[in-house]
């Protein structure tokens, strides 16, 4: 990979760190290629459990590349849909996905911390959606995501004024799962929890995963009937039968992860 570095630091987490630190990791067509071949390789390894998206401690990233969309088209824009590997993340990957997130996470960066299942980051980060300025708007989820998370008020601010709000305002306001002190703090922490995921059968943690992202598609009541039809199918897994066992048998599981 040119734009990316990826290992597995932990026991069943897959690390992939953004690694364009001439352009503050702006998020390039050849970038995203190579971060959606990382994610899809993870995702299917047996051995992966959980990954872990990162970036440098001056920018997780700081916007899709504005060279790149600089002279595009309506039309080529269109018929192209040059955005379309951005959802390959919220829409093919099925292990969860943890980002940590320090320095900058600005329009499409924000956009992509935000597609994550699960959003650290440090007190300092500096999170935007600032495509007003460019006389644009965030175009890769980032009104929906940031509007769900945050709440119509501070995300139609946020989206209107191009304003920067940091990690410690995206812990209070609920965007972020927790906030460390340090950027070296962030990623240990997304790792460790990366890594706790990766200890549960992958089944029941990927039923765990789209329930939860059903959530946000769903009203409560289609919801919670999802929820149900997906806890039922579970007694139709083993590692159920395994996790209630040992429960019973005051035993660790041993997961099959079928
Ligand atoms: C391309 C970028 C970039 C970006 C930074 N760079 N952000 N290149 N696209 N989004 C490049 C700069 O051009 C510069 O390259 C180098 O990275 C260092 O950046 P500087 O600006 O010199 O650093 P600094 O003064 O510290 O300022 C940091 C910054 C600023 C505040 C983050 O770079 C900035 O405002 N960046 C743009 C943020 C932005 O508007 N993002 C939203 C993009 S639109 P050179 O070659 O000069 O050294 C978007 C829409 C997504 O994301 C929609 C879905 C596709």
């Amino acid at each position: 990979y040119q734009n990316i570095k990826i290992s597995t630091p932990k026991p069943g987490v897959g690390l992939i760190t953004l690694n364009r630190p001439k352009a503050l990791n702006a998020l390039s067509s050849p970038l995203f290629v190579e971060l959606n071949d990382a994610l899809s390789k993870f995702d299917k390894d047996a051995s992966i459990g959980a990954m872990v998206i990162t970036g440098s401690e001056r920018a997780f990233a700081a916007g899709a590349d504005i060279k790149e969309m600089q002279s595009l088209t309506f039309s080529a824009a269109y018929t192209t849909d040059f955005i379309a590997p951005w959802s390959h993340l919220s829409t093919s990957i099925t292990k969860p996905v943890l980002s940590a997130v320090n320095g900058y996470a600005l329009g499409g960066g924000c956009e992509l911390a935000m597609m994550a299942d699960i959003l650290y980051c440090s007190r300092t980060a500096v999170f935007g959606q600032p495509e007003i300025k460019l006389g644009t708007i965030p175009g890769a989820g980032g009104s929906q995501r940031l509007t769900a998370a945050i709440g119509k008020a501070r995300a139609m601010e946020l989206v209107l004024t191009g304003e920067n709000f940091s990690g410690a305002q995206a812990g209070e306001w609920g965007l972020a799962a927790k906030v460390f002190e340090t950027a070296e703090e962030c990623v240990e922490g997304a790792l460790k929890t990366a890594e706790k995921i990766a200890t549960y059968s992958r089944v029941a943690v990927k039923a765990g995963k789209e329930v939860v992202n059903k959530s946000q598609d769903l009203g409560v009541r289609e919801g919670v009937e999802f929820e149900r039809r997906v806890f039922h199918a579970l007694f139709g897994s083993r590692d159920q039968k395994i996790g209630m066992a040992a429960f019973a048998e005051k035993k660790k599981p041993e997961w099959s992860h079928e």
